[in-house]
C-alpha cells in the first residue's frame, strides 16, 4: 500500500512505476482548444477510442468490398459467428462462464429481454426490488414491465431507501429482502449507482434474494469493466451492461448479457424468440420449430450488427492484455489518491458522496457541489476538464485504469481547488 502525499513528484513517480501505463498511448485522448490532451474523466459515460478500433472495422469493409455476402463465411473474421469472438473476453471481465454470456442488442433492450423470462409475477409475488434513484431507463422499464403484466408499478416497485445519507447500506438491503422477500418475484440493482457510485455487494443480495425464493438480476452499466465481478460464483440469475463506459466500444455501442447455466435448456421459462437464438446446426434449414441453443446465445434474436461489434473486439482484446484483476488493482489505487487528495480541499463546497471503502465504490467518485452550484463544473470544462454534471448537484468523476494517470488526478484536484476558490 502506497502512503499518498501532496506532491506532485508522487503522481509523477506513480505513473512511472504503474506497469499498465503503456495502455495509454492507445487511445486516443481529445484535446483542449491549446491542443493540450484534455483530462478525460468521463469513461463513465463514454469511454475513449482505442487506437485499433479503425483498423478492426476497417477490416469488415474490406471483406465487405471484396467478397459481399459471402463475408459471412469468408471474412477474416467470418460475421455468421462474429459475436463468438467476444464471448470469452466478456465473459471474463463479468467473471461468468463462455456458455453464460453472449453480446446482443442494446441494454434496455435487453434488460426487457431478460425481464420477460425472469420476472415471472404471480398473484402471491409480483413485486420488483430496485435500487434506490434507479437510472431512468431502469426505472421506466421495471414499471413498463409491471404494467405489461397487469400490476400498478406503484403498487409492484420497491425502491431501496438510503439510510446513510444518499448511500443504502448492506444492512438496509438486506433487511428490506428478509421482510418482504416472499412477495418479492424479482431483484433488479444496478451493480453501480450512476449517480453516487455506490457499488453493491452482488453475492450477498443474490444470496439473500434466493433465500426468499427471489430471481435477482443486476444492470450493470457502470459495472463492467470497472468492478472485478464474479458474476457465475455469485450465483446471479441475469444480468446485463452496456459497452460503451468502461469498455469503450464506441457511442451506442452493444449490450452483454449473463444467463447462468442453471436457466440454459429449461422448457419452463419464457423467451421471447428470434432465429439467431436457433440451434446452429440447423438454424439454416429454415424449419418451423424452435430449438434454442443450449447457452446464453438462445435469448440471441438476430445476426450480428457487425460494425458495433468490432470496436468492442478492439477494446476487449486490450482488456484481455491488461487483464481484470491489475486494472482492478490500478484502480483501487487511482481513485483512492484522488479521494486522498480530495480530503485536503478548503472549504465546504464539495463534498464526496461516493463510499471510501474500495469494496463499495468503483472508479468514479460523485462530488456533489454546495447549492447546486454549477460554476465549479464550468470552470472545470473550460480548463480542459472532461467530466459530466448530473442533475441536481453532482460533478461525476472517473478516472479509468485503463488510459488515466496519477498526473491527472493531481492536476485536476489543483484545477477543482482554483474552481471551488473561485466558487466561494
Ligand atoms: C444504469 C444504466 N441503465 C441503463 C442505461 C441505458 O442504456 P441504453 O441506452 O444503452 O439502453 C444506462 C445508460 O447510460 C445506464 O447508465
Amino acid at each position: 500500500m502506497i502512503k499518498y502525499d501532496k506532491t506532485r513528484d508522487l503522481a509523477e513517480k506513480m505513473d512511472a512505476e504503474d506497469p499498465l501505463k503503456s495502455f495509454r498511448s492507445q487511445f486516443y485522448i481529445p484535446k483542449t482548444k491549446t491542443g493540450a490532451p484534455s483530462i478525460y474523466f468521463c469513461g463513465n459515460s463514454l469511454g475513449l477510442m482505442p487506437k485499433s478500433a479503425k483498423t478492426y472495422t476497417d477490416e469488415m469493409f474490406e471483406d465487405w468490398a471484396k467478397l459481399g455476402v459471402e463475408g459471412h463465411t469468408h471474412a477474416r473474421h467470418p460475421w455468421l459467428p462474429y459475436h463468438e469472438f467476444l464471448t470469452r473476453s466478456m465473459a471474463d471481465v463479468v467473471g461468468g462462464k463462455p456458455s453464460e454470456v453472449v453480446v446482443m442488442n442494446s441494454l434496455t433492450v435487453n434488460l426487457h429481454l431478460l425481464m420477460a423470462s425472469f420476472y415471472r409475477p404471480t398473484d402471491d409475488r409480483n413485486k420488483i426490488l430496485v435500487e434506490y434513484s434507479p437510472f431512468p431507463s431502469d426505472r421506466f422499464a421495471v414499471r413498463s414491465q409491471a404494467r405489461w403484466h397487469g400490476y400498478d408499478p406503484d403498487e409492484v416497485i420497491i425502491e431501496l431507501r438510503p439510510d446513510e445519507g444518499e448511500l443504502v447500506s448492506r444492512e438496509a438491503i438486506l433487511d428490506i429482502i428478509r421482510r418482504e422477500g416472499d412477495g418479492i418475484a424479482l431483484i433488479l440493482i444496478g451493480g453501480v449507482n450512476y449517480y453516487t457510485g455506490q457499488a453493491f455487494d452482488l453475492a450477498a443480495i443474490t444470496a439473500a434474494g434466493h433465500a426468499k425464493g427471489c430471481m435477482v438480476g443486476f444492470d450493470l452499466a457502470h459495472a463492467a469493466g470497472n468492478l472485478q465481478l464474479d458474476l457465475h460464483d455469485a450465483g446471479v440469475d441475469f444480468a446485463a451492461w452496456c459497452s460503451y463506459k468502461y469498455l469503450n466500444s464506441g457511442p451506442g455501442g452493444l449490450s452483454g448479457v449473463f444467463v447462468h447455466e442453471r436457466h440454459h435448456g429449461r422448457k419452463d421459462i419464457p423467451r421471447l424468440e428470434g432465429w439467431w437464438g436457433q440451434d446452429k446446426e440447423t438454424r439454416f434449414l429454415m424449419g418451423p420449430d424452435f430449438n434454442p441453443i443450449p447457452t446464453a446465445e438462445a435469448w440471441q434474436l438476430s445476426n450480428p450488427p457487425i460494425l458495433p461489434m468490432a470496436t468492442l473486439r478492439a477494446s476487449l482484446d486490450l482488456f484481455d492484455a491488461a487483464g481484470m484483476p491489475a486494472l482492478r488493482r490500478k484502480s483501487e489505487q487511482l481513485t483512492g489518491y484522488l479521494y486522498y487528495l480530495l480530503q485536503s480541499l478548503p472549504g465546504d463546497n464539495i463534498r464526496v458522496i461516493t463510499p471510501e471503502d474500495p469494496s463499495w465504490r468503483g472508479c468514479q467518485l460523485s462530488l456533489q457541489v454546495k447549492n447546486r452550484d454549477k460554476a465549479i463544473y464550468r470552470y472545470l470544462t473550460d480548463h480542459g476538464v472532461i467530466a459530466d454534471w448530473r442533475e441536481p448537484d453532482v460533478i461525476r468523476i472517473a478516472p479509468v485504469p485503463l488510459y488515466n494517470n496519477y498526473t491527472e488526478v493531481w492536476d485536476f484536484v489543483r484545477l477543482l481547488e482554483e474552481a471551488a476558490g473561485a466558487a466561494r
